[in-house]
């Protein structure tokens, strides 16, 4: 066996120490604990840190929301008096057409040409403004089954469906940018970073020598995976982390493995074939990804949102494969494809 292919190494569970003693001589001691522990057992590891770290660094208060973006529609507050009236109004006028939840799905839309519209798809035929749902809702659509509903509802009625009629548009999926899907990243194995941070600039390599950069990446989500040719735990994500990036290839997802130990393309491109099926593997060059991501033990993944902040840091070897992983992307990419 060649000790310098990185399957050998894979196997013997070598980790490279000399990457982190590299990233600052000071914390030399800290992070000599840090490998000496990353070594005894990554998966433990990672879970035990995401414990401590989460009881240790509980804001005292909750971190103040920055500023609600237009386009999302509250969340209804289902107890209010507003709504229970808009419900009932929509139940006894509209259902059997647009459906129960707004899906276009009521009794009578199958013969209806054109037929009712999933309220939760995108774009209105008439407009998403209360104004132009109200002028909708008043007057009706001239040639289609959507007459106006002016002589039958009195007008605090009317106020009532038009937000009603809403928020059944509103998509599960339109969550408020300000929020931080913390629980998600805590059960997908991350430390929710509070309040996020915007991402470092980012300049690095493909195998094929293009430098690109995480600005390439705006409007998408990022998941940086920061790991080495030779840090075993590393080799044992790889395969998963492939997975991941194929199955959301079609997401506004970029997955980016950068290798930030100074190993030749030789061992990377020994590493791709063997681990990777469809994810190229990303080179740093300039060794300054460590610093601007602080990287203190690979591997270390960061997830950046769409609006380009670090929202989650995980330490340690994951499993890429989870439900949870997937779950938390699938709400971070879908947030993206919202925002545009
Ligand atoms: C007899 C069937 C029927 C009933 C009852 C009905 N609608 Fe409609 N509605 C339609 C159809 C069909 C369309 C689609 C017309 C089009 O695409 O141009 C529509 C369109 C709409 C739209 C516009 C959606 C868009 O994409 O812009 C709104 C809003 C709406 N209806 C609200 C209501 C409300 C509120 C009620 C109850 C007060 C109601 N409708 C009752 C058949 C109905």
């Amino acid at each position: 066996m060649n000790p310098s292919s990185p399957e050998g190494l894979a196997q013997t569970g070598e980790v490279d120490t000399r990457g982190a003693q590299r990233t600052s001589p000071s914390g030399s001691v800290a992070r000599f604990l840090a490998w000496t522990a990353l070594g005894l057992g990554m998966m433990i590891l990672s879970a035990g840190l995401a414990w401590s770290i989460r009881g240790g660094m509980e804001p005292p208060s909750p971190a103040p929301e920055s500023a609600p973006v237009a386009n999302v529609v509250p969340p209804p507050d289902q107890k209010s008096v507003l709504f229970k009236k808009g419900r009932l109004t929509y139940q006894v006028h509209c259902t059997r057409c647009h459906g129960p939840e707004g899906r276009g799905d009521g009794p009578d839309a199958a013969v209806l040409r054109p037929p009712p519209r999933d309220f939760a798809a995108r774009p209105w035929t008439h407009g998403e403004t209360t104004e132009a749902i109200r002028t909708v809702i008043l007057q009706g659509i001239p040639g289609t089954a959507m007459t106006g509903w002016s002589h039958l509802l009195s007008s605090q009625e009317l106020d009532a469906v038009v937000d009603y009629v809403r928020s059944l548009g509103a998509p599960p999926r339109e969550i408020k940018v300000s929020d931080t899907p913390t629980t998600l990243l805590r059960q997908a194995g991350f430390e929710p970073i509070e309040p996020a941070i915007a991402a470092s600039p980012l300049t690095f390599e493909g195998l094929d020598g293009r430098k690109r950069t995480l600005d390439q990446e705006q409007g998408k989500a990022i998941l940086l995976v920061f790991w080495g040719t030779t840090c075993a735990p590393c080799m044992e994500e790889l395969p998963s982390l492939d997975r991941l990036a194929s199955e959301f290839a079609h997401a506004p997802l970029a997955v980016l493995p950068i290798c930030i130990d100074e190993a030749d393309d030789a061992l990377v491109r020994e590493v791709e074939r063997t681990r990777t099926r469809q994810l190229p593997l990303l080179v740093d060059r300039t060794g300054l990804a460590r610093i601007q991501y602080d990287v203190q033990s690979i591997p270390y993944a960061v997830l950046i949102d769409s609006e380009g902040r670090q929202i989650g840091r995980a330490q340690g070897c994951k499993d890429w494969s989870t439900e949870a992983v997937r779950e938390l992307l699938r709400t971070v990419t879908s947030r993206s494809a919202n925002s545009e």
